[in-house]
C-alpha cells in the first residue's frame, strides 16, 4: 500500500512572462523542470538550493495552490492535480504553510487570535463559541500564552510570531506543512528554538514538513531526507545521514563545504569549493548539465548531454555524469568514495 503524504512525479511549471514593459512578445521561465519526490507521515524533506531554484514554486505546486504545467500530484494516495473549487478548498484544511516573513502573513488590523482562528471560521470545524478556547491551545501548544491571541502582529518579536504562524498552520490539524523558509528571517538563537518546536509538533502530531531552505545547515537536524535543487531540477536526493556525509553531486558538495564545523581540527582539514558566478536564468537554461557553468569537475560531455538521474547502491539519486560516465577509481565513481574531511553526520534519518 503506498503510504505517502504527498508524491510529485515529473512535476513541471513553466511561467510565461512579457518581454518588455510594452507587454511585447513572451518568454517562457521553467521554474521546474520536472521533479519527483515523495514524503511519509510525520517525516522531513528537507528542500535546499540557491535563490532561484524553484524551491518555493515546488512548495506551491505541493500545495496545489498553483497548478502544474505538466506532471502529478498526489496526497494522501488521491490524484489532485486538477482539482478545483470546493474540492480544493476543503483540502487545504490538511495541508498549510508557514512562509519566512510573518510580518508579512498576517492582517495588521487584526489580533493574532483572530487570525488564529481564521482556518477555524473558514473550514467550520467547531462551533463558534469554541474558537476562543482552541485558540488558547493553539497559542500554548506553541509555547505562547492566551494574551498574546490579543496583540496585533506588531507587537510580537519575529520569533513569537513566526510562533503564531506555526499555532494558525496547524488550527486544522494538516498532514502537511510547508515550511517555506521559516527561520531565515530570525536571529540565531530563536531560529533554533523555532526549529526545536517544530521537532516537537512533529513527534506529538505525526504531521509531514516539506522544509525549504536555502542552505543544508539549516535543515540539518530536522530534515530525515534531502533534496537538493538547483535550476528547477533535484540534483540529489537521498536519505539525510547519506547526503551530509557523502555527497555526490558536486553542487551539493560546495553547499556544503560552506558550513562551518565546530571541530576546529574538521574544519582546517576541510577544503572550501567556490561556487563560481551566479546561478543563471531559469529563461535559458545551460545546455546539457545544467551546473556545467560552475562545477569544478565538469567533463566534455556535461556541455551537451543532459545527466540522467542516478540511483546508487544506497538509494541516494544523484543527478551527474561522474556517476555513469566519469572517472572511476578501484569501480567506484569519484564522488562515491567517502570524503575524509566530512564531519560525522548527525542527522536525523
Ligand atoms: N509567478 C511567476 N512568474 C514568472 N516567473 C516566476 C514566477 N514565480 C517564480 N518565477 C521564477 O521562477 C524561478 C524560481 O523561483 P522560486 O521563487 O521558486 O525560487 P526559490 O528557490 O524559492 O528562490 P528564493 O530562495 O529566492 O526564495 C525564478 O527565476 C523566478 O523568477
Ligand atoms: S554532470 Fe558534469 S558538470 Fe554536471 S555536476 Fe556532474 S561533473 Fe559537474
Ligand atoms: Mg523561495
Amino acid at each position: 500500500m503506498n503510504d505517502n503524504v504527498l508524491e510529485l512525479h515529473d512535476v513541471r511549471k513553466t511561467f510565461t512572462v512579457d518581454k518588455n514593459l510594452m507587454g511585447r512578445g513572451t518568454r517562457h521561465v521553467t521554474a521546474v523542470a520536472g521533479v519527483s519526490l515523495s514524503l511519509r507521515p510525520g517525516r522531513t524533506l528537507g528542500l535546499v538550493g540557491e535563490s532561484g531554484s524553484g524551491k518555493s514554486t515546488l512548495g506551491r505546486l505541493a500545495l496545489r495552490l498553483d497548478a502544474p504545467t505538466n506532471g502529478h500530484v498526489m496526497f494522501d494516495g488521491k490524484e489532485i492535480t486538477s482539482l478545483r473549487g470546493a474540492a480544493l478548498r476543503a483540502l487545504r484544511r490538511q495541508m498549510q504553510v508557514v512562509f519566512q516573513d510573518p510580518y508579512s502573513s498576517f492582517d495588521p488590523m487584526a489580533t493574532v487570535g483572530s487570525s488564529v482562528a481564521e482556518p477555524l471560521r473558514t473550514h467550520q470545524l467547531l462551533p463558534r463559541s469554541a474558537h476562543q478556547d482552541r485558540v488558547a491551545e493553539l497559542l500554548a501548544t506553541v509555547g505562547l500564552q492566551p494574551s498574546h491571541g490579543q496583540r496585533y502582529p506588531q507587537e510580537l518579536s519575529g520569533g513569537q510570531l513566526q510562533r503564531v504562524a506555526i499555532a494558525r498552520a496547524l488550527a486544522c490539524g494538516p498532514k502537511l506543512l510547508v515550511l517555506d523558509e521559516p527561520v531565515s528571517a530570525l536571529d540565531v538563537s530563536t531560529q533554533a528554538d523555532v526549529i526545536n518546536l517544530l521537532t516537537d509538533l512533529q513527534r506529538d502530531r505525526h504531521v509531514a514538513y516539506l522544509f525549504i531552505a536555502h542552505d543544508l545547515a539549516v535543515v540539518r537536524h530536522v530534515s530525515h531526507e534531502i533534496a537538493v535543487m538547483y535550476l528547477g531540477q533535484v540534483v540529489e536526493y537521498g536519505a539525510a545521514e547519506e547526503v551530509y556525509t557523502r555527497p555526490r553531486h558536486p553542487y551539493t558538495q560546495a553547499l556544503l563545504s560552506a558550513i562551518p564545523v565546530a571541530d576546529p581540527v574538521v574544519q582546517r582539514a576541510r577544503e572550501r569549493i567556490e561556487l563560481k558566478g551566479e546561478i543563471p536564468s531559469p529563461a535559458n537554461p545551460p545546455q546539457g548539465c545544467r551546473f556545467h557553468t560552475r562545477c569544478a569537475h565538469v567533463m566534455e560531455i556535461c556541455r551537451t548531454v543532459e545527466p540522467e538521474e542516478y540511483v546508487g547502491p544506497v538509494g541516494v539519486m544523484a543527478r551527474c555524469h561522474l556517476h555513469t560516465h566519469g572517472p572511476q577509481l578501484a569501480g567506484r565513481s569519484v564522488t562515491d568514495l567517502p570524503m575524509p574531511q566530512s564531519e560525522s553526520s548527525s542527522g536525523r534519518a
